[in-house]
């Protein structure tokens, strides 16, 4: 008999899938589900990048590039750092990956050792323990809940901290509730790292969809952090799989080495289209849009809270609602189920997130439009008997 690897026994799947082919059944039976529990923007890419792959594609720039990217966009993704966050970074430490999802795997590739154990936040972004998985490193969770606003604190990192952790993974805005970390914060779970000769990673996905402040980027909180990003969200570009890392100066050549064996180069069309991603005209339809995310979060929250499914956390930036349902229901998997078959509503359970206390919750996505997030909030309404 053959046999995958023992550490795919690991490897869950998306449970959220299995209710998006639901959805996708029901659809085909004629259904009209409204889709909240998707991660990705509704938007579609910003003329001006889609424009500027297509000529790339005309004048047959279809070709392998550098392992770590194009050097121009490399340039200008520093570029970008040094507009939005006023600091200068060397575009030799920025590599283009293959969405965040790249940059994470590079990332981890260069540091898992096997067994080493890896801090994440749970509930988070449910791919990361399995890619630690895939590197047959061990992820640990630290429980987080409203008390920190759903982020790790120092204190808690250096509790869970022991003599086989190498480091720790933190996301801000953070998947799936859309909390930030301050600057503050960043540099005290830096300052735990680096006691303990640990790594630390940031996964910045979110950043640019915030809505009350900017989110600090863990780039200005020392040159020994991984920070990890992407054109999927702000810039709308989900499909389109580019991101980029950037990596403390002694990794480069590591990195580089990786990129060059695991993927090559990233998408090479993507990555001129990317080159007019941070255009002013591109980044002004980007801002109208950001506008148009906060319009809708400003809607939903009170809304799903009238209807007794409390934001436990607060929202400040990605496209998320993290919700209570436990005074509606006490399991949120059924609760997401019966949503989707009785009032047509497709949420994300918490158990894709972890496993701390999920059947109390759901994720809202508000990723898509007004109209039909009011619509949602009828049906819920109505299902629930309000
Ligand atoms: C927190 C977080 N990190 C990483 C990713 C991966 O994104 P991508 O590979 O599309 O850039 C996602 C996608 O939803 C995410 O939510």
């Amino acid at each position: 008999m053959l046999s995958h690897a023992s550490r795919l026994d690991d490897i869950e799947p998306f449970h959220v899938v299995e209710l998006f082919t639901r959805a996708r059944q029901l659809e085909a039976e004629g259904r009209d589900i409204i889709h909240m529990e998707v991660g990705e923007p509704d938007f579609p890419t910003p003329a001006p990048i889609a424009e500027a792959a297509v000529d790339a594609i005309r004048q047959g720039k279809t070709r392998y590039t550098e392992a770590l990217g194009l050097p121009e966009l490399r340039e200008a993704i520093a570029g970008f750092y040094a507009t939005r966050y006023g600091i200068e970074l060397p575009p030799r430490r920025i590599a283009v990956t293959n969405g965040a999802s790249g940059a994470l795997n590079l990332a981890f590739a260069c540091l898992v050792e096997p067994g080493s154990e890896w801090l994440l936040a749970d509930p988070g972004y449910p791919c990361n323990r399995h890619i630690f998985r895939a590197y047959e490193g061990r992820p640990q969770a630290i429980p987080v809940g409203p008390e920190s606003n759903f982020q790790p604190t120092p204190a808690q990192v250096a509790a869970a901290w022991h003599g086989d952790t190498a480091g720790l993974l933190v996301a801000s805005p953070a998947n799936p509730t859309g909390t930030l970390l301050t600057h503050a914060e960043l540099q005290a779970l830096a300052g735990v790292c680096r006691e303990r000769e640990g790594h630390f990673l940031v996964d910045e996905i979110y950043h640019g969809l915030t809505y009350e402040t900017d989110a600090p980027t863990a780039c200005t909180a020392g040159d020994d952090i991984w920070v990890i990003n992407s054109f999927s969200k702000y810039f709308q570009m989900t499909g389109w799989r580019l991101g980029w890392l950037v990596m403390p100066e002694a990794f480069v050549r590591d990195v580089e080495k990786l990129a060059q064996n695991l993927t090559l180069c990233p998408s090479t069309p993507a990555q001129y289209g990317a080159l007019a991603a941070f255009r002013p005209e591109t980044i002004a339809l980007l801002e109208e849009r950001r506008a148009e995310f906060r319009r809708r979060r400003d809607f939903l929250a009170p809304a799903l809270e009238n209807l007794g499914l409390r934001v436990v956390a607060r929202p400040e930036g990605a496209f998320y609602l993290y919700c209570d349902c436990s005074a509606l229901s006490a399991d949120s998997f059924r609760f997401a189920g019966e949503l989707l078959e009785q009032a047509g509503v497709a949420a994300t359970p918490g158990l894709d997130f972890g496993r701390n206390a999920p059947e109390r919750y759901l994720r809202f996505a508000y990723t898509t439009d007004l109209d039909r997030l009011a619509e949602a909030v009828d049906r819920i309404a109505r299902f629930i008997g309000r």
